[in-house]
């Protein structure tokens, strides 16, 4: 498929039909920006109901890690359903989930014996996350960055603090939960730059949080995003991790990275938190790790998971086929697609901030491989927040045959599927610029 290839007005009369039957049965909690239909998908493009087919630059939020329909992970799908479907892997056992907490054991990024939780999603490998930490620890205290999204259940929600709406509504969060200032080095929390500041944003965290909040010796866990997501594909400066590491280490807290968004070769290595050096005691991986398939992961160090049976379980975590999706994910991972991501994620970084010098409402690009945030602003200096033409941004992109999202209250997000093609960077690119121009003027 050809991307973009636009037949019709958007929505066309098919899309727009399903959207009538939407908006009326659908949970109206749902933030569609644009009216996307998907009939079906390869690769990196994607098809409408109409026979309009789109570059995606979203894949469903970071998710479609191998790409549309990937002939290998459709068979493996095909091959376990044929076999069997479900049975359960808190009360049975069966190799498809053996053998994708071995590969989890061989590839998580800290050293030793590892095990692995089975859950569906990225808010319920954070919900175990945080039980195993309270449970291993005996404490109650988590902590989390401001900016982050952990997820929408009751315990992650509480973690979460991307936007207030997120929360709202939903009545007093979870007891023990405590946050800190994310290293957002374009914003910096203290007024300093990266290259001399010894991550003195984490000072708020030592001198204040648990000075006066918390005792040190009460926390049990620190959450942490490698790279901030749904704030703005946020890159922290190396220090901040390091910092951290040293701080949970000081006071015996499990250090946490959620890779829900980050992981599984999004930004050009197989976890975001290689790029820092810096070891985690546990991890959360979901969204891409199946390329679609529902399913939640939590590896943490074997002397961690430490929980006795009936301590925690789902019935449907580590579904077989979800497993099968993965094995042959985290295949295509290794053989080709983490080094795609590199590459082209490069390729990508360095033609979207080659629009700056035309675009005076880019105000900073960042991220590693294909997770990557382009940050609009009204004014360079005063970094006044480029929100509303952040929102039109998008859109001209969709009108034009791009699928991008928002991150943050002011950031593009790129996050295409891992096997983007540099022609097709090339095409981002350009419609990008288009999409910009449309909405500044600027020619
Ligand atoms: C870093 C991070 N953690 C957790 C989640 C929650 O994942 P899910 O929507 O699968 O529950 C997300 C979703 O965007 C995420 O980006």
């Amino acid at each position: 498929m050809d991307a973009p290839n636009l037949k019709t007005p958007l929505p066309g009369p098919k899309a727009k039909a399903l959207i009538d039957r939407d908006d009326r049965v659908v949970s109206p909690s749902y933030t569609r920006g644009y009216p996307f239909v998907i009939a079906r998908g390869l690769g990196a493009a994607v098809e409408d109901v109409d026979g309009n087919v789109f570059l995606d630059c979203a894949a469903g939020i970071a998710v479609n890690s191998t790409g549309h329909a990937h002939p290998a992970v459709v068979q493996a799908i095909i091959d376990q359903a044929q076999k069997f479907l479900h049975m359960s892997g808190t009360d049975f056992y069966y190799e498809p989930q053996v053998r994708l907490a071995e590969e989890m054991d061989a590839i998580a990024p800290f050293s030793g014996p590892k095990r692995t939780f089975f859950s569906n999603s990225g808010t319920e490998a954070n919900e175990a996350a945080m039980k195993l930490a309270r449970y291993h620890s005996k404490r109650h205290g988590v902590i989390a960055f401001l900016g982050s999204f952990h997820g929408r259940t009751l315990g992650s929600l509480s973690l979460t603090s991307s936007k207030a709406l997120q929360r709202k509504g939903f009545g007093p969060p979870m007891g023990g939960t405590y946050h800190a200032p994310y290293a957002t080095c374009y914003r910096c929390p203290v007024g300093l730059k990266p290259e001399t500041c010894q991550a003195e944003c984490l000072g708020f965290l030592e001198d204040q949080v648990l000075m006066h909040l918390v005792s040190p010796d009460e926390v049990a866990a620190v959450f942490v995003e490698p790279i901030q997501g749904e704030g703005g594909y946020i890159v922290p400066a190396t220090q901040f991790h390091e910092r951290l590491r040293a701080l949970t280490k000081k006071h015996g807290m499990i250090l946490i990275a959620d890779e829900v968004q980050s992981g599984m070769g999004r930004t050009g290595k197989m976890f975001a938190m290689e790029h820092f050096g810096v070891e985690p005691d546990m991890i959360t991986s979901a969204k891409g790790i199946a390329s679609g398939m529902p399913l939640g992961v939590t590896t943490a160090r074997a002397e961690v998971m430490d929980w006795t049976p009936g301590a925690h379980a789902s019935t449907f975590g580590g579904n077989p086929v979800s497993c099968a999706a993965a094995m042959a994910t985290i295949t295509l991972l290794k053989d080709s697609l983490v080094k795609n991501s590199a590459e082209v994620g490069a390729f990508l970084m360095d033609g979207l901030t080659a629009l700056k010098d035309k675009h005076q409402i880019i105000g900073d690009v960042r991220g590693r491989g294909l997770m990557i945030g382009v940050e609009l602003v009204r004014d360079r200096q005063t970094k006044e927040r480029a929100s509303e033409e952040r929102d039109r941004v998008v859109d001209e992109a969709f009108a034009r045959g791009m699928l991008i999202l928002g991150a943050g209250r002011n950031a593009v997000r790129f996050s295409p599927p891992l096997v983007l093609t540099k022609a097709q960077a090339e095409t981002a690119i350009r419609i990008f610029d288009e999409s910009l121009s449309a909405v500044t003027g600027a020619t």
